[in-house]
């Protein structure tokens, strides 16, 4: 959980951007609710390397250096992550870190990063080896490289996103993934702020990309639909919030792109849910996963830790509409009912056979159903003897 500049602000990054983000996720209570991580994605450096061949930050862009903004960064209870790339060069064409790997990860960590997020611009097979091999060999030797460490980075792997649209290459690339890093975007990028198009469609794609992978999110490996956008000038309140609602559904990271200070009272309130948080953080980083689509709706579902059952329903449709959510038809059986809590609204009620959703057009609502104590747990409908004839 935390802050990215490159949605938002693309290379138009600094010093102050990020100290004024920082400040202001303390100031605004985002810190508190988990978002402990400073992002920088590309542009940070210069366009040669030192005489030893290290890597050097823009000094006008960062006037007192990365390492003193790692400082900033820990006094004020936040970490700092960077971005490289594994080809030769950034996809803004800065040096890339091939042929680097050792010297690339000593430096950040010498500076005091702890997190990498590693795009995958500039790649070019060496001779011999297909474009996926060549990816594994560059992902996996960063892969050794960290875990050698004595106190390895968080590993953000871009790899997949480019291999998407050749359905195998890409799911060839998602079997070694979970092994080499902690987080994965599988696919293009969410719709930056000053472009053109659809970010809503944006959304879409990005979840959708990720209801197709959801055997391979487990503790310590999660797939990543990239940013949340909730200052997009282009998205309505409740795209937005559905945006946040799906994310945290399928235990996504939730790397905000945005300018803090100045998103609304409201975009604060839902990005601080706590009851949505906490399933997106649940230890058991089950990712929710659909269930059906009709014409207006999906609906998706996901176990929690503690037994409890998360139901997802988002209405892609244009209008207003209701659907009914059938409990044993989602493996839910329960003789004195569900204990259910809408986390969007706060709303709860109990819940017997069915829930019965009404949701503005491309609204979302988050149900997490609890049986009530002394009632059994949550059962899939096949193993409860006698109650499926
Ligand atoms: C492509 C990535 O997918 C984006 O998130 C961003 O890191 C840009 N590259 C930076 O050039």
């Amino acid at each position: 959980m935390g802050f990215n500049n490159w949605a938002r602000f693309e290379c138009d990054l600094n010093q102050t951007l990020f100290t004024e983000t920082a400040e202001s996720m303390v100031k605004r209570g985002l810190q508190d609710a988990g978002y402990d991580r400073l992002n920088l994605d590309d542009c940070w450096l210069q366009h040669a390397r030192s005489a030893n061949g290290s890597l050097q930050w823009n000094t006008t862009l960062f006037p007192q250096g990365l390492p003193w903004l790692a400082r900033f960064a820990h006094t004020r209870g936040f970490h700092l992550g960077i971005y490289e790339d594994s080809g030769n060069q950034t996809c803004g064409g800065y040096p890339g870190s091939y042929g680097h790997e050792q010297q690339d990860a000593e430096t950040f960590a010498s500076w005091g990063i702890d997190y990498l997020k590693l795009d995958g611009c500039n790649v070019y097979p060496e001779q011999g080896r297909t474009i996926g091999q060549e990816y594994h060999i560059r992902y996996h030797k960063w892969h050794e490289v960290l875990s050698a460490m004595a106190q390895p980075l968080i590993f953000s792997e871009s790899a997949p996103a480019y291999f998407l649209g050749n359905d195998t290459a890409w799911s060839k690339v998602m079997d070694w993934i979970p092994f080499n890093g902690e987080l994965a975007r599988h696919s293009d990028d969410i719709i930056v702020y000053s472009g053109a198009g659809s970010p809503w469609k944006s959304v879409m794609s990005n979840y959708h990309y990720s209801t197709l992978l959801v055997r391979y999110q487990q503790p310590g490996y999660y797939n990543d639909p990239d940013f949340l956008i909730p200052d997009h000038p282009r998205l309505s309140a409740d795209e937005k919030r559905s945006q946040f609602a799906l994310w945290a559904s399928l235990g996504a990271p939730l790397i905000i792109s945005a300018y803090i200070p100045g998103l609304s009272d409201d975009e604060i309130k839902f990005l601080s849910n706590k009851d949505l948080i906490a399933v997106d953080q649940d230890p058991l980083a089950q990712q929710a996963a659909l269930v059906t689509r009709d014409a207006d709706f999906d609906v998706l579902s996901r176990t929690l830790a503690n037994g409890d059952r998360v139901v997802t329903v988002l209405n892609r449709g244009d209008h207003t509409a209701e659907t009914t959510v059938s409990l044993d038809r989602m493996g839910l059986v329960s003789g004195c009912g569900f204990k259910a809590k809408d986390l969007v609204s706060g709303e709860e009620t109990k819940v017997n056979k069915a829930l019965h959703v009404r949701l503005a057009s491309h609204a979302t609502s988050v149900h997490r159903l609890t049986p009530p104590r002394n009632c059994g747990a949550i059962i899939p409908t096949g193993m409860v003897f006698g109650t499926n004839s």
